[in-house]
């Protein structure tokens, strides 16, 4: 069944968990789509984990619409979320549609997903109502790692704290389908999950919300560091490595290719090749 906005209200309903995860290529995409995950988010992560950027700060529309076209071509079931880089929404709001709208129309994403809460309210409000489905993005907003001072756990103080449930209720009211939550404390995400009636993903935000999401390079263990709320189910960047020195070592050694491994020529070519 493919996922829509309606689904996954169905889901918080009846209490099932929403999985979603980040791609940025045409086959992971369909990898992780034909595994059945709900949502696939082509995040602005790319400009760190593909890209090589310290921040997500230089990702350009240019360069998330280029992954989300790839990603929407593997997909079939998965809803495809794309997300907004810096400086493409938060202007002003007629921008914020022109440029939202690229992403539905030439990426072939579904819903787009916006940074910030109280202050992107009047821009969520303006984008659903002419036809975009946006997800919200509270706590740690990596776009803001400058104000925030690093990328630090958000609501530990009563005042944040307060804010985060006042920007997730209006961000509710906006419009928005879903809320994700990054790096806040386990106790206020599943406060906020009760106190909304659309589904909060989490990501390092407790096992409360209505849903998970993890950026696709952590979870298959690319990088040796990991951030505490990350679950490596497997270690493909030391894997990668192991096989890539191996084949460094066979090709140097002459162990491969072998003539298994290459194609044959009918003795009679090879005869008349000999003569010359
Ligand atoms: O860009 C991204 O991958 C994200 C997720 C971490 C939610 O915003």
């Amino acid at each position: 069944m493919n996922t829509t906005v309606a689904t996954l209200r169905e889901k918080k309903q009846k209490n099932e968990k929403i999985t979603m995860l980040t791609a940025y290529d045409y086959l992971m995409a369909k990898i992780i789509d034909e595994a059945g995950i709900d949502l696939i988010l082509v995040g602005d992560s790319l400009g760190m984990v593909v890209l090589g950027y310290e921040t997500t700060l230089p990702v350009t529309i240019e360069d998330v619409l280029y992954h989300t076209k790839a990603v929407a071509r593997g997909v079939k079931s998965a809803m495809v979320v794309a997300d907004m880089p810096f400086l493409t929404y938060q202007a002003d709001k007629v921008e914020a549609l022109r440029n939202a709208g690229r992403f539905l129309q030439e990426g072939g994403a579904q819903a787009v997903k916006i940074e910030g809460g109280e202050l992107m309210a009047e821009t969520v409000d303006f984008l659903t109502k002419r036809g975009v489905p946006v997800m919200g993005h509270i706590g740690l907003t990596p776009q803001s790692v400058n104000q925030l001072g690093g990328f630090k756990v958000q609501g530990k103080d009563i005042k944040q704290a307060r804010q985060l449930i006042k920007d997730a209720q209006i961000l509710e009211e906006a419009g928005v389908f879903s809320i994700v939550l990054e790096c806040v404390p386990y106790p206020l995400a599943k406060m906020i999950t009760e106190k909304v009636s659309v589904p909060t993903i989490g990501i390092g935000a407790g096992p409360y919300c209505d849903g998970q999401v993890l950026v696709i390079q952590d979870l298959l263990g690319y990088f040796e560091a990991a951030a505490k709320f990350v679950k490596k189910y497997t270690e493909l960047g030391k894997e990668i490595k192991r096989a890539v020195v191996e084949y460094i070592e066979e090709v140097q050694n002459g162990k491969f290719p072998t003539l298994e491994n290459s194609y044959s020529l009918s003795p009679s070519v090879l005869e008349e090749l000999k003569k010359g």
